[in-house]
């Protein structure tokens, strides 16, 4: 695909579309273009920091007590001021996840040096949480009365946690079957409204988005430009991590591909403050059962996205119509990265790997080093060199789907099955005074539109 011109900062802050440039107003509540439809990028002006002042200003807060000091999302809140007050931030903290060498993982994919930067240690155990902590301070800043999305689980997680801490109703539509049951207690946990859509992720997505305006949420899904805003901040925690000297190669699973997205923004303001050595290539791996963008990029024809019906046991990224493609392909073109796709069964052994490491992660997670393996071992879509210093993101804790890890440890993961969570009832029942049971709904705006407002009625 031919580079798109890409200009880092703006005259002011604001929402600028990608596809056509149009300017919106920083406190819309949009998520795309008025004008033509596409994406927005969050923009402001070029920082007055820059350089080596701007990487000791992020240094020095480490040390500091306040928790926007110490949250690793707004250490670096130079190259995020969407806020207008720092009394308007919200922080758990998230971020300030490790750097971890990984020498049986190195060794499998046939690389001198292969670090993982391991996002699964945040307070709801996934990267979510680094761009939900920018969403829900905008809907903040924003008065909006409840946040909402559509999730295949981690999204729900960090949606309902970040919600309650600050005070939103929240709303979060997951597919009835497939979400890990550990994903499913956390947003029952944290209090939000759980609903499970008869119906895909795809399809629950499509919803919310025709719903939100009528009944006047705030979608934090990563179509929503401020939750990348967060979602950034991996990639300087990680050249901080490095001492500024960026990696030949950053490895990141692909679903709806903000995280991509993100990281190429990221990479590209850190570039033009000085703080970017050189390009790290930016490589994303989907699932074999859910890779549209890997295909479109096999086919040659990376401007198209042909959606597909998408079926994966790493069930966070079963997305068949990523939304945020248009800016991965960015990122990826920018760098001179790739997109490439992986089978279940190089997922599952590529997870086992890792576990063995003592770091273990979710399946989604465990795309990156299989796919590294293959890449560097048989060079097929895209050659790896052994000698290249490769990072490869996670992006979940292996507590996120422990029923997929025993049964690949007894031998019985199969490509399709149906998970069932047995209870033996035994003596007397515990009362429930504070039950959030999930509520059912066809894939439908009339079912969807009735469970939120009675919810929203009964706060
Ligand atoms: C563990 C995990 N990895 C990867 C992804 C995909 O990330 P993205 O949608 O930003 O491509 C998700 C998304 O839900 C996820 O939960
Ligand atoms: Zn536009």
């Amino acid at each position: 695909m031919m580079a798109r011109s890409w200009e880092p900062w703006h005259s002011a802050r604001a929402m600028r579309c990608i596809s056509c440039g149009h300017v919106h107003g920083l406190r819309e509540v949009i998520y795309r273009c008025g004008a033509c439809g596409d994406l927005l990028d969050v923009l402001y002006p070029r920082p007055a920091e820059a350089g080596a002042s701007l990487a000791a200003t992020f240094r020095h807060r480490q040390s500091s007590d306040r928790l926007v000091d110490r949250s690793g999302v707004w250490r670096f809140r130079e190259l995020l001021p969407f806020y207008d007050d720092e009394s308007q931030i919200v922080t758990y903290p998230e971020g300030n996840t490790p750097l971890l060498d990984a020498p049986r993982s190195s060794q499998y994919a046939g690389l001198r040096r292969l670090r993982f930067k391991h996002l699964g240690f945040n307070p709801t155990g996934s990267f979510k949480d680094y761009g939900m902590v920018a969403g829900v301070t905008q809907a903040r800043i924003l008065g909006m009365r409840a946040v909402a999305c559509a999730s295949t689980g981690n999204t729900s997680a960090s949606l309902a946690a970040y919600a309650a801490r600050a005070g939103l109703a929240a709303i979060v539509l997951v597919p009835e079957t497939g979400v890990s049951f550990a994903k499913l207690s956390q947003s029952l946990d944290y209090g939000a409204l759980t609903i499970m859509v008869r119906g895909d992720f795809d399809q629950a997505q499509n919803l919310l988005r025709r719903l939100a305006p009528r009944l006047g949420i705030y979608i934090l899904n990563s179509v929503n430009p401020f939750r990348l805003e967060g979602q950034k901040t991996v990639m300087f925690e990680l050249l901080e991590q490095l001492g500024w000297r960026a990696p030949d190669r950053i490895v990141v699973p692909g679903g709806n591909l903000g995280n991509s997205s993100s990281f190429g923004k990221a990479l590209r303001e850190l570039e033009d403050l000085g703080l970017l050595s050189k390009r790290p290539r930016i490589t994303i791996v989907q699932a074999r059962g859910a890779a549209p963008l890997s295909e479109a990029y096999e086919s040659g024809h990376s401007e198209r996205l042909v959606t597909v019906h998408a079926n994966t046991l790493a069930t966070a990224i079963k997305i068949g119509a990523p939304v945020s493609w248009k800016k991965a392909a960015r990122a990826v073109d920018w760098s001179d990265g790739w997109v490439t796709s992986v089978t279940e069964q190089e997922i599952a052994d590529a997870k086992a790997m890792i576990g063995r490491d003592g770091i273990g992660c979710e399946p989604a997670s465990a795309t990156t080093l299989a796919a590294l393996r293959r890449l560097a071992a048989e060079g097929t879509d895209e050659q790896v060199d052994p000698d290249e210093n490769v990072v490869a993101i996670l992006t979940g804790n292996v507590l996120k789907d422990p029923d997929y890890t025993v049964r690949y440890h007894q031998s019985s993961l199969y490509e399709e099955y149906r998970s069932e969570t047995r209870m033996i009832d035994h003596g007397p029942a515990l009362a429930s005074a504070f039950a959030n049971p999930p509520v059912v709904v066809d894939a439908t705006e009339a079912a969807l539109a009735e469970a939120i407002e009675t919810r929203l009625h009964m706060r």
